[in-house]
Parts: C-alpha cells; sequence; structure tokens
C-alpha cells in the first residue's frame, strides 16, 4: 500500500567513511578569528529591511515562509526589483512559468518603477533589467551551478519544495532531499559570498512541508502571515542570526503589490471606536509598540452554561480576569455570555493586556465607555490587585504620539515623562470609580 518506502543509501554517505577521512580540526581563540564586517544589502523598502535586521546579510540563507497565496513571491519579486538596482540578483522561479512571472511583473509595474523610492541614487530601469534575472529550472544542481560561476549577489529560490536534486540518494519532495538542499545552499552561501533566499509552505499547523526542519539549519526565518479585514500582511522575524526576532512589518497588498504600512498605529487607530466595551491597549511587537483595541460584549445568557467566544487572546485569559472581576467586584459575569476579540486580527500573549481586558469587560457590562482617548496598561494578579508592566516607556511615548491624552495603570506603575493624565487604581475594585459606581 506504499506504506514502506525503499531508502537506499548509498556507500559514500555511510558514516564510516565520513569519519574514517576526518581531519583533527583546529581549534582557535576568539581573538584569533578574523571578522570583516560585510556590507548589509538594504532594498529601499523600509519594513522590509527593518524585519531583517537592518538589511539582509551577505552570506545568508534565510527562508520567507507563510500560508499559500500570501504574498511571498509577490514580496521577494519587489525586493529583487529594488535590490536589483545596485546588485545582481537571480530569481529561480521553481512553481511558475517565465511568462505568470512577467505577468505578475507587468501587475506590479506602477509599485516597482515607483518614484518615491528612498533610493534616488539608482532608477535607471536598465540597470535593473541587466541587475535581476530569472530562470524556470528547478534542479538544485544546476541552479547552483550556474550561481558559482556567474556568482550574483543575491539568489532567491521560490519555492524550495518545487525544487529536485538529480543524483540523490533522497527522493524529490522528502523531507531529507529538502535538507540536502537547504545544506548545499547554505554551503554556498557561506563559501561564495552570496544570499540566499529561499521560500517554503506551511501547512495550517506548521509542521509537514517541511520549513520546521529547515528552520535549525537556516541563519533567518520570516513569516508572512495575512489578516483577512484589511488585506494587512505582516512579516515576522521569527529566528534571526542577525537580528531582532518578533520585529514586524506592515505591508498592504493593493492591485500592484504589497505597499508598505510605514505608520499602522494610525493605521489601527482610524478603525477604533470610542464605545461602551471598547478598551485601548499597547503591547510591544518586536521594537515596535502596537495599540490596539479590545472589545468586549457581555450579554445575560438564557444558556445554562453562559458562552466564552473570544478571538485574539487565550481564552483562558479572558475567563481568569472575568472570575477575578466576579470574586472582587461582585459583579455576576458568571450570569453573561461574554464575546472577546481584539480588532485587527492580531494575537496577543502577554499579560500587559489584563488591565485593559477587565476594563473592556467592565465597560459593556455597565454600558459606560472609557474615558476618551484613554490607554489601559497593567497587569493583574489573582488576587485582584493591578500590577505594573515593564518597558513602560516606549508605549507611552507612542500613545501620546497618537493623541492618547489618559493612561490608566497601577498604583506604583512608575512613569517617568509624559504630558497625559495618570489614573492610578490599585485593585480591581477601584475601576469601578469610571463607570460611576
Ligand atoms: P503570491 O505572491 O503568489 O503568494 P505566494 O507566493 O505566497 O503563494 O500572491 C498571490 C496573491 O496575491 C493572489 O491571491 C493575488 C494577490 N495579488 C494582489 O492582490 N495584488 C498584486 O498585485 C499581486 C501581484 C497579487
Ligand atoms: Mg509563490
Amino acid at each position: 500500500w506504499d506504506s514502506l518506502v525503499e531508502n537506499v543509501i548509498s556507500a559514500t554517505h555511510s558514516a564510516t567513511k565520513i569519519y574514517s577521512h576526518a581531519e583533527t580540526p583546529q581549534l582557535v581563540s576568539l581573538d584569533a578569528i578574523d571578522t570583516q564586517d560585510l556590507p548589509r544589502i538594504f532594498s529601499g523598502i523600509g519594513e522590509w529591511d527593518r524585519v531583517v535586521g537592518g538589511g539582509l546579510v551577505p552570506e545568508s540563507l534565510v527562508v520567507i515562509t507563510g500560508d499559500p497565496g500570501i504574498g511571498k513571491s509577490t514580496l521577494l519579486l519587489q525586493v529583487a526589483y529594488e535590490i536589483a538596482k545596485t546588485k545582481r540578483v537571480f530569481y529561480f522561479s521553481t512553481e511558475e512559468s517565465l511568462q505568470q512571472l512577467k505577468g505578475r511583473a507587468l501587475r506590479l509595474r506602477s509599485s516597482l518603477t515607483n518614484p518615491s523610492s528612498t533610493r534616488p541614487e539608482c532608477s535607471p530601469k536598465e540597470n535593473v533589467s541587466k541587475g535581476l534575472l530569472f530562470s524556470d529550472a528547478a534542479e538544485l544542481t544546476s541552479m547552483i551551478a550556474a550561481t558559482r560561476t556567474e556568482k550574483p549577489d543575491i539568489i532567491i529560490i521560490d519555492s524550495i519544495q518545487n525544487c529536485y536534486i538529480n543524483d540523490s540518494a533522497t527522493l524529490p519532495g522528502s523531507v531529507s532531499q529538502l535538507r540536502e538542499a537547504a545544506f548545499q545552499l547554505m554551503r554556498l552561501s557561506k563559501e561564495h559570498n552570496i544570499t540566499v533566499i529561499i521560500t517554503g509552505h506551511i501547512t495550517k499547523e506548521g509542521i509537514i512541508a517541511g520549513p520546521k526542519t529547515l528552520e535549525h539549519m537556516v541563519d533567518a526565518v520570516f513569516y508572512l502571515q495575512g489578516e483577512d479585514r484589511w488585506q494587512t500582511r505582516i512579516l515576522r522575524a521569527v529566528k534571526n542570526r542577525f537580528g531582532a526576532i518578533n520585529e514586524l512589518g506592515f505591508f498592504s497588498m493593493e492591485h500592484n503589490g504589497l505597499q508598505e504600512v510605514p505608520n499602522i498605529n494610525a493605521h489601527l487607530l482610524s478603525e477604533m471606536s470610542h464605545a461602551p466595551g471598547s478598551a485601548i491597549i499597547s503591547i510591544m511587537e518586536g521594537s515596535r509598540p502596537i495599540l490596539l483595541e479590545l472589545q468586549a460584549l457581555t450579554n445575560a445568557s438564557k444558556l445554562t452554561m453562559p458562552q466564552r467566544v473570544v478571538s485574539g487572546l487565550d481564552h483562558k485569559q479572558v475567563v481568569l480576569i472575568a472570575a477575578i472581576l466576579e470574586k472582587y467586584v461582585k459583579i455576576k459575569l458568571s450570569m453573561q455570555d461574554i464575546f472577546f476579540k481584539v480588532s485587527g486580527g492580531f494575537k496577543i500573549t502577554g499579560a500587559e493586556s489584563d488591565l485593559g481586558t477587565a476594563f473592556a469587560l467592565l465597560s459593556s457590562y455597565f454600558q459606560e465607555p472609557l474615558p476618551e482617548k484613554s490607554i489601559a496598561l497593567g497587569e493583574i494578579s489573582l488576587t485582584g490587585q493591578i500590577k505594573p508592566i515593564n518597558n513602560i516607556g516606549h508605549l507611552v511615548k507612542e500613545a501620546e504620539k497618537f493623541g492618547i491624552t489618559t493612561l490608566l495603570v497601577a498604583k506604583n506603575q512608575v512613569i517617568e515623562k509624559t504630558s497625559c493624565t495618570i489614573k492610578r487604581f490599585h485593585n480591581v475594585y477601584e475601576l469601578l470609580s469610571l463607570f460611576g459606581q
């Protein structure tokens, strides 16, 4: 039934052979290691350059992964085009034919020739067409051979899953072949100073299709994630040997490709409402503070087991805050259906959103909005105390920039400089004061 696959191990791959020829490794001290800082490769696409850690590092192997159709090929074509203004880029499209690629490039044309590009020094189109070359070859050994002879600065392989290796002991499409491919590309990049960017698919669970096995081998892994409501695409660094992780870049998918959204907070705030059940919080995503709106709806339940429908946050976190409020504020949230969401499709993991969650629930319960332009920053302990959060300085500074005027924080929260009104709370019971209770 095809459940067993014969895997022939050729003699050259046998372990004994590898080890019998091993040389004694040379050991050196840190001082003896020569370092040279290779200049980073900038694309001029600000969100991309920041997420990759301040430009791409020469001789690195980078993976971009994400759901099918999310925009990986589009992003890479745009990046390739920008970089090709000063560097030589090879683009191996193993999934799409050259005609399809041309079709995409035509679609992107208006943004590719974008005069607002931040790199005025190199606009002539002829340079780009020379610097950026395409191929639809899918055999890895030949790609590597071409790269070794031509020595471009960057090669892009879109996607690695569609590559195969001739004369390999591993099966095309298998995880072991994927590993072998990654290994060969790693050596190519280190030996020839070439940046190699590959794309890979993930399944819904992010496990089978391979990139997870690649994550260990490569220098950097970036996820391109989507969010349905506003065509927003988030580029997230999950591993980066040359930069910060959890750095986020924002793009929106337009008819002419991915456009940067450098001012995501303005974008997010424009969508926020000042209504009962809404609370604004701020969290750090990488090096950047993000303003988010929490929305709660509580309604007297007609069910014996009231509903808890939560998205964007661990539902246990909301249940926990509701339990704390019930215990210490004496409101009967256990008789209420609770619907809770985070605007903009973001996922929150930390406890910094506790106070905002409590305010959103109370505000919906009492049907009273929070003070206008206020932001809640605090954790809540199981005993109902409001706890200060770390790094509040960045959050406050960003919030002020976007017109926030009131800070709702813990009693002992230290805030160095702010022009905002500060309202302090010692425990959850004191939160009621905002609702005229
Ligand atoms: P693509 O880059 O092919 O995704 P991936 O390589 O991750 O599979 O993106 C394809 C999607 O993007 C497709 O659904 C159409 C959409 N798209 C736009 O909305 N605008 C554009 O300008 C382009 C090129 C694609
Ligand atoms: Mg693609």
